[in-house]
């Protein structure tokens, strides 16, 4: 008999059943079909931080936790990263394949003409105390950026949800680069269009209008692999944030604005912030790793090992794979004997010993993407409190697409998640001179 796709769910306390389908991937792990479940059974499902759960059906990236498999729309991240460049992922994110070179070539073009940012928007970066961290003036001026384009607000039009790809696409570098100078007391930088993408943001950030500037191609490479490496990840938090917040077909600025708000986080993408912090007090506490790791393994210590573990990767992440060596290909290049050395032999030597340690491999803890990319940003020159923002810079192009994705999806509906209640029974108010 042939078998049925479906599982049969049993109320053991009323003896009723529910039969439920599986939908089959075309790669990967199945999900039961739960949708009848509260029609027909009267339950929600339960499953704090969504362990368990499938938000949304998606094309644009797999993701194999126990064999370290990435792939962008089937691309494995390992040959993105040595032959593609960050533009072209962008497209290939965005549309589902990778362009020809009249795609490529009109779609650069149309990414450098949106890179301007209006002049009135100077004032937001005014707004802000020169010590306000860039990812707050990042949610800020994004989430402005939706008072400037009155032109483009169908979110069912796709071509103004081109529009909107675009602009946030061109414009993030830009917020990015003059969210750094205005807190350094620097003059905003315009973008250059004869730069590519990677370039240009080197140029916004660290040229000055009194010298000649040419973005170091030895990091130029290096930010445009972080940047491929960083543009999407499934459904992380921050791109279940800009699902969540679009499906209320609020505009792709202020959904965006969501996402950079829950990359802050440093369980998320603030962790490479937290990784050379961690680097540095390890450094400088003469380099006592043990006492580190013990912390990180000290159910009463809230200390974590920044950079180790991950909700999908139960294997080493592809990217920290990619970006380790990356990492020391950079600092060979470097004079002998930079600081930054010190911090990459720091974090091998973490690596070594976690990986060695019952505590790390019994749940299989691994270095994850924030583990050694800070190093590299270092050594370019960019301050800690811009690495976040570097990251979303690179994910831009993942929440857009992901938000691209679910406005055109039939089955996409406003996300409204249930609860299991735990509050008081009905009780009755009681006069304040009662109490
Ligand atoms: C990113 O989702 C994505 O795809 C995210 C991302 C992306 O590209 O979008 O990949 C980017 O956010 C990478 C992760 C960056 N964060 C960090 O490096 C912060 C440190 N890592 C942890 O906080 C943690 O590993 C998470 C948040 C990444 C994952 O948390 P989970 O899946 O909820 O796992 P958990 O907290 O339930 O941990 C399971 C166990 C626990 O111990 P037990 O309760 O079983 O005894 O592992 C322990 C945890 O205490 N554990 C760690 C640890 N991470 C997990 N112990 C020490 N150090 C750590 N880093």
């Amino acid at each position: 008999m042939k078998k049925k796709d479906t599982v049969t769910l049993i109320d053991n306390s009323t003896g009723k059943e529910l039969e439920l389908p599986i939908l089959r991937p075309t790669e990967g792990i199945a999900t039961i079909d739960v949708r009848a479940l509260y029609r027909e059974l009267g339950y929600f499902t339960y499953d704090p931080g969504f362990l368990s759960t499938a938000s949304c059906r998606s094309a644009i990236t797999y993701l194999d936790g126990a064999n370290g498999i990435l792939r962008y729309r089937g691309y494995p991240i390992e040959q993105l990263a040595e032959q593609s460049t960050f533009l072209e992922v962008c497209y290939l994110l965005y549309y589902g394949d990778l362009p020809d070179s009249k795609q490529l070539t009109t779609f650069k073009n149309d990414i450098c003409h949106h890179t301007m940012l209006h002049e009135a928007l100077k004032q937001f970066f005014i707004g802000f105390r020169r010590d306000a961290h860039p990812m707050g003036i990042m949610v800020g001026v994004v989430g402005a950026l939706s008072s400037f384009f009155h032109d483009h607000e169908d979110v069912y039009d796709p071509k103004q949800r081109q529009k909107a790809a675009h602009r946030l696409i061109a414009k993030m570098p830009t917020i990015a680069a003059w969210s750094y100078r205005y807190a350094h007391g620097l003059p905003f930088m315009y973008p250059r269009n004869d730069l590519d993408y990677a370039g240009n943001f080197l140029h916004m950030m660290f040229a000055l209008p009194t010298e000649e500037y040419t973005p170091p191609p030895l990091f130029v490479k290096a930010l445009d692999l972080i940047m491929i490496l960083h543009a999407d990840h499934e459904q992380n938090a921050s791109t279940s944030t800009v699902r969540l917040t679009g499906s209320s077909e609020a505009n792709p600025f202020a959904a965006v604005s969501a996402g950079i708000a829950s990359l802050w986080g440093p369980a998320h993408g603030g962790a490479n912030e937290a990784v050379i912090t961690m680097l540095l007090d390890i450094v400088n506490s003469d380099n006592d790793v043990q006492y580190y790791i013990d912390r990180a393994k000290d159910k009463n210590d809230r200390f974590r090992l920044m950079g180790f573990g991950h909700r999908i990767y139960k294997s080493y992440d592809p990217r920290a794979i990619i970006i380790r060596k990356t990492c020391h290909d950079i600092l060979e290049q470097l004079e002998p004997g930079n600081r930054y050395q010190e911090l990459f032999d720091t974090a091998m030597e973490i690596e070594t010993i976690a990986l060695q340690d019952d505590y790390f491999k019994s749940r299989n803890l691994y270095p994850n993407v924030d583990y050694y990319s800070g190093i590299i940003l270092l050594a370019m020159g960019i301050p800690l409190n811009m690495f976040t923002v570097i990251f979303a810079l690179s994910r831009t192009i993942g929440w857009i697409s992901h938000w691209n994705e679910m406005m055109q999806d039939p089955e996409s509906r406003i996300g409204r998640p249930r609860q299991l209640y735990s509050g008081e029974k009905p009780r009755n108010y009681v006069k304040l001179d009662s109490r």
